[in-house]
């Protein structure tokens, strides 16, 4: 999934046109592909042949969902898998994040949650195939475009998504940790992974056919010809083109209403022959904070989809399933300027946020039952129960700034003299805050910061005097201060950006620091908040200076006696813009203020039952409503827009 300019964001809510000629039957695949790629010794066998996908002989027409093992909890992967199903598709599509399963440079893991593995084996259980989308690079509306933050900390002058020699060895090192967990998974192995894709709509990126060639010889060796491999571009020759690999089938995406007829005719020309697929067809769309909810309609998605079966296209829906994007990993995009993307990622997909068929589900769901894909004995599911748990009172326990935040949640590094600060990659701090200090010697002036990434909140002796952003492009603010005044700048990654040119995104102070026009040069003393684990607070912790920065609010909560735990979603309704941990769980970033999304998803299986009670953590970066309350309600909201 890549964001795309307005311009080509335009077509997909343009009229749909109905195919009327007939798709050519060639068989011939680029110039050098092999059509018959699977080997004899195999005991499952998937090739190619004419216009078809055949798995040990017999013809596959994919209908498949994407839905990524990574933004939801383990404990619901069958569920969501179940319901794919139950719509009547036969396939599912995940991208695998590079840096979920290596968030630091070789720290792997792939338990519980990170268990890529036993999602795929899963997705067999349930009778489903598995295209898997391994990137390295994914998009995907993730923090980087899933790749790992420490590459850009390693590498001060890595070119990420090129032959780079550092990327393309890390990407090597990476595919192999990967393919020891999936590589018996694939079809030919007798699992359930029949294509695997290389990279991701590079050709929306870049020209380089080497690189290409080296992403694609990457996989090669770990896939063999166990699987088959497959490229995913904006459907135009000026895409494919550029995206495609020989030896690869190169799949096209874009959404309803989309001109079907002049994308295939397209392709066509490129590939004579070989299956047509819509590698991701969207039901639905990404939001950004500040934007209205992106929503597609019912009738526009089935419209295009019955056109799509009616010529026998491929079809892989992007997402059935979107989830949420909790802990730091939303990423952003840069149109007019950076627009960081919203927590929850239901995307107005056919099952929403917490695994709930919706009205489009059971239209897709209607339509695939007619063109047989349904078998008539799988029931339909029904949306779950979900839980309206009340408000909650907020304490607050502890500011960020104080001597106690600094102790409890703080880690300090080396000092350091100026004028170029370290970003959050050179001090190999993934996500949180991180504050740069320094003294002022003259009074009152103009600060200055023309690169900063991505929200500093700036106080003078403590006090907060304004904030510089790089969204509303707010790069001066006017001090009060004296010699020897305390500057504290506390600045907030907001995510990575995840598509585009400026994918090399690091965070921090990116610019010199200029107070009435000199740039400050002399000594800075950084603490970093990487609020990876917020503990719990103590009375001890509580007895900090609540004027210090952000504060730090908790609350806990009983459930009703003798019910398990439900999914619920927490209404934010006036506060500014924070995080929220539920147990430990970092739930995301909620913004209600800027909206569109107010309330933050909060799955079941992280609750605890009663008697237990629940810890909720707030940390409010801006400012807490007068009522320091928050109310758990059992429906979401995610279109309020800012009035
Ligand atoms: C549905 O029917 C098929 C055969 O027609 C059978 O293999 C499958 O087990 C049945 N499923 C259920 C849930 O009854
Ligand atoms: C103030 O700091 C700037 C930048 O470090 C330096 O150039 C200047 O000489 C300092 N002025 C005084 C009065 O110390
Ligand atoms: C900067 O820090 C060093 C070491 O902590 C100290 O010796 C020096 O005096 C400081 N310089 C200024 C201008 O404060
Ligand atoms: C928001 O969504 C709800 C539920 O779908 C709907 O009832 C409401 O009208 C929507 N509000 C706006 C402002 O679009």
């Amino acid at each position: 999934m890549g964001w795309r300019p307005i311009v080509w964001f335009c077509l997909f809510i343009s009229t749909s046109y109905v195919i009327s000629a007939g798709v050519p039957t060639v068989i011939k695949i680029n110039d050098d592909y092999d059509v018959t790629m699977a080997e004899e010794k195999t005991s499952h066998t998937i090739s190619i042949v004419g216009n078809e996908f055949m798995l040990d002989g017999q013809p596959l027409h994919i209908i498949s969902g994407s839905l990524h093992y990574f933004r939801l909890p383990s404990e619901y992967w069958r569920d969501r898998l179940r319901k794919l199903k139950a719509a009547g598709l036969n396939s599912v599509s995940t991208y695998v994040e590079w840096s979920f399963h290596e968030p630091e440079e070789r720290q792997y893991s792939f338990k519980n949650s990170r268990d890529v593995a036993a999602f795929v084996r899963l997705a067999a259980e349930e009778g489903l195939h598995v295209l898997l989308r391994p990137g390295p690079y994914i998009c995907a509306e993730r923090d980087l475009g899933g790749l790992p933050y420490w590459l850009l900390g390693k590498y001060p002058n890595m070119q990420l998504r090129t032959t780079d020699k550092n990327f393309i060895r890390e990407a090597k090192i990476w595919m192999t940790k990967l393919f020891e967990q999936l590589t018996p998974l694939l079809f030919g192995n007798g699992g359930p992974i029949i294509l695997v894709q290389i990279e991701n709509e590079y050709g929306s990126y870049g020209t380089d056919r080497h690189y290409m060639q080296q992403m694609r010889d990457i996989v090669l060796e770990h896939v063999g010809t166990n699987a088959l491999l497959y490229t995913t571009d904006g459907p135009s020759s000026l895409f494919f083109r550029n995206g495609f690999v020989s030896g690869a089938l190169t799949t096209i995406d874009f959404g309803p209403g989309y001109d079907i007829k002049t994308a295939y005719d397209d392709l066509r020309k490129f590939m004579p022959s070989g299956p047509l697929m819509n590698s991701e067809y969207y039901p639905g769309w990404l939001t950004h904070w500040g934007e209205k909810l992106q929503q597609v309609s019912t009738d526009a998605v089935v419209t295009t989809l019955r056109h799509m079966l009616d010529y026998k296209i491929n079809v892989n829906i992007y997402v059935f399933f979107g989830g949420s994007n909790f802990e730091f990993t939303s990423g952003a995009n840069y149109g007019s300027t950076y627009q960081p993307d919203i927590t929850s990622y239901d995307y107005d997909a056919p099952l929403s946020e917490a695994g709930d068929p919706t009205p489009k589900y059971y239209a897709i769901r209607d339509l695939l039952k007619q063109y047989k894909f349904l078998k008539d004995n799988i029931s339909e599911p029904v949306p779950s129960p979900k839980g309206a748990y009340g408000l909650i009172s907020l304490t607050p326990k502890i500011s960020l700034l104080s001597s106690e935040g600094r102790t409890l949640l703080g880690k300090g590094y080396a000092e350091m003299s100026g004028p170029l600060l370290p970003t959050f990659e050179k001090l190999r701090q993934r996500s949180g805050l991180i504050l740069y200090e320094t003294k002022l010697n003259e009074t009152d002036g103009l600060l200055s910061i023309t690169r900063p990434k991505d929200w500093i909140y700036v106080y003078v002796d403590g006090k907060l005097q304004g904030a510089i952003n790089r969204m509303y492009k707010i790069y001066m603010l006017d001090l009060k201060s004296k010699v020897d005044s305390v500057l504290s700048l506390l600045v907030e990654n907001q995510g990575r950006i995840n598509f585009g040119p400026f994918l090399n995104d690091r965070k921090g102070i990116l610019s010199d620091v200029e107070y009435n026009g000199k740039t400050l040069g002399g000594n800075w003393s950084i603490t970093g908040y990487p609020l990876e684990v917020v503990s719990p607070m103590n009375s001890y912790h509580t007895k900090s200076d609540l004027t210090k920065g952000p504060v730090i609010y908790e609350s806990q909560l009983v459930l009703p006696e003798g019910e398990t735990p439900l999914d619920t979603f927490l209404d934010t309704t006036g506060w500014g813009r924070g995080y929220v941990w539920v147990n430990g769980y970092n739930l995301g970033r909620y913004w209600p203020n800027l909206g569109p999304q107010v309330t933050l998803y909060v799955p079941g299986v992280w609750l605890k039952a009663a008697p237990a009670s629940n810890l909720i953590q707030v940390l409010e970066l801006e400012a807490a409503p007068e009522a320091l309350t928050m109310e758990f309600i059992d429906y979401p909201i995610l279109n309020r827009t800012q009035t």
